[in-house]
């Protein structure tokens, strides 16, 4: 299970005149953080934050279990075509636990489950450069949206429909479309019972940057051989060590309170997540989502006009040590830093001892990779205290389906927590809704008149 490090936040560990006072944690932020864990607790019990009991959902992992068993024997490839909450904690499932090669191992390699595919953004490029690879007969598209209608998705569904029509027939479409959606509301449940089309839903009180133990994540987890009872006892096993209401006893509250006095304190601004393996590269993309779009408001709860948030930046060790870190250590303090570092982080390669008189790297020999890329983030984080630079480490013994399932717990209760102590709602995203109407009478939607947008002025043109 993922442990927390926090005591480089702490002013004394970090140095006499940066961080947070540790007396603080049994005070001012402990009372902050009773508040916002009874907030939440309220909004979980009026079952307003249903991803809380996604990992005792056995009804929806039945429905999801066999839905992947029927489907992943008769096709060869996934397409799961979505964006954002839809998309991202796919992209992480598949990376962090089938691994960035799933796709190019041949069937064999991959136990005959199949490859899996995201069409995320509406890219001509991207799109064709999939679909010319891709054998249509043998592919499944899960089409995954929430609300059934966003532009993106829909359009790529649209397309991939056309072409299967032209390929195999209209009369057996319909075979190669599942529907992950709203359990009654939307037009693509509408279409799926007009058309025949299996489902699965996504409930009510799911969000969609909340949804990845959902259907959202758990059919093409499932689909592809991942243990999602593992991902879901994961996710189960960090709810519980989540429930207790004294702050130091509970980890998402010390993420969600620390980054929080971190950005309105210590000027802290931007929240870095910087796992040490490149399979959670993806996890600090979803990680970027959620708390950008839950935390990032205009408006508190109270009515308030407050504009408040911080701004989610991903990062990966080691590489990032040859690009951003420079900035981490020496550029404006308004930064800090949330490590992942794996303590098992897969099979050893072992370096050899040769070039013995080369003192510039033969040192390294006798180590493993994995040693050196723990030693790094090691290093970096002890180079940042020293600096004054406040930072948590959060640890996970391997990564495997039960870490990532508390991972993601983790990371979406300290979401919740931290809506109430910025006081806004975390489970909204008004924000994005006058660009998709702007969009709306671009693409000359009924209902949105087209826009009028300032036409480019020559003066500022260089
Ligand atoms: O978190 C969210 O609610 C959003 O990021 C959505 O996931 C995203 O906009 C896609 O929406 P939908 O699932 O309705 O297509």
């Amino acid at each position: 299970m993922p442990t927390l490090d926090y005591g480089s936040m702490l002013k004394g560990v970090l140095g006499e005149d940066a961080g947070l006072d540790p007396d603080r944690l049994s005070q001012d932020l402990s009372e902050r953080f009773t508040k916002a864990h009874a907030d939440v607790e309220a909004r979980r019990a009026s079952e307003e934050m249903g991803f809380f009991q996604l990992p005792d959902d056995r009804a929806l992992l039945a429905a999801t279990r066999e839905a992947a068993d029927t489907f992943g024997q008769w096709f060869e490839t996934v397409v799961v075509i979505g964006i954002g909450g839809s998309s991202l904690g796919t992209a992480t499932l598949r990376e962090s636990l089938l691994g960035s090669g799933w796709n190019e191992l041949d069937a064999e390699a991959r136990e005959h489950y199949p490859r899996l595919f995201v069409l995320e953004n509406p890219d001509p490029h991207s799109f064709s450069g999939l679909l010319s690879r891709l054998d249509l007969r043998r592919t499944l598209f899960n089409v995954v949206s929430k609300s059934g209608s966003t532009a993106e998705t829909m359009a790529q569904f649209m397309v991939v429909w056309g072409l299967l029509e032209e390929a195999i027939g209209a009369d057996k479409v319909h075979g190669h479309f599942l529907f992950t959606t709203s359990p009654d509301s939307g037009a693509l449940r509408q279409l799926a019972s007009d058309l025949g089309i299996p489902t699965l839903p996504i409930p009510d009180n799911v969000g969609g940057r909340f949804s990845v133990l959902s259907p959202v994540g758990l059919l093409p987890a499932a689909v592809t051989g991942i243990d999602v009872e593992a991902m879901l006892r994961g996710a189960g096993e960090m709810v519980k060590r989540c429930e207790s209401a004294t702050l130091t006893e509970n980890p998402a509250g010390l993420l969600a309170t620390l980054l929080h006095a971190a950005d309105t304190e210590l000027g802290a601004h931007i929240h870095v997540l910087m796992p040490y393996a490149d399979r959670l590269r993806s996890l600090a993309l979803w990680f970027q989502q959620l708390w950008a779009e839950s935390l990032g408001k205009g408006v508190a709860r109270s009515g308030e006009r407050v504009e408040v948030g911080p701004t989610p930046l991903p990062a990966v060790g080691a590489t990032d040590q040859h690009s951003q870190v420079q900035l981490f250590m020496e550029g404006p303090r308004d930064k800090v830093l949330v490590f992942v570092g794996v303590e098992n982080g897969g099979d050893p390669v072992h370096i050899p001892t040769i070039f013995p008189d080369v003192g510039a790297f033969s040192y390294l020999g006798g180590h493993s990779l994995g040693e050196l890329l723990d030693a790094e983030r090691r290093a970096t984080a002890e180079a940042l205290r020293r600096g004054g630079r406040p930072s948590m480490t959060i640890t996970l013994d391997r990564v495997d389906a039960r870490s990532v399932g508390a991972l993601f717990m983790l990371f979406q209760i300290a979401t919740v927590y931290g809506g109430a102590l910025y006081g806004v709602n975390p489970l909204d995203q008004p924000g994005v809704e006058l660009g998709k109407e702007l969009t709306y009478g671009l693409m000359g939607r009924a209902g949105y008149p087209p826009p009028e947008l300032p036409s480019p002025d020559p003066r500022w043109r260089a």
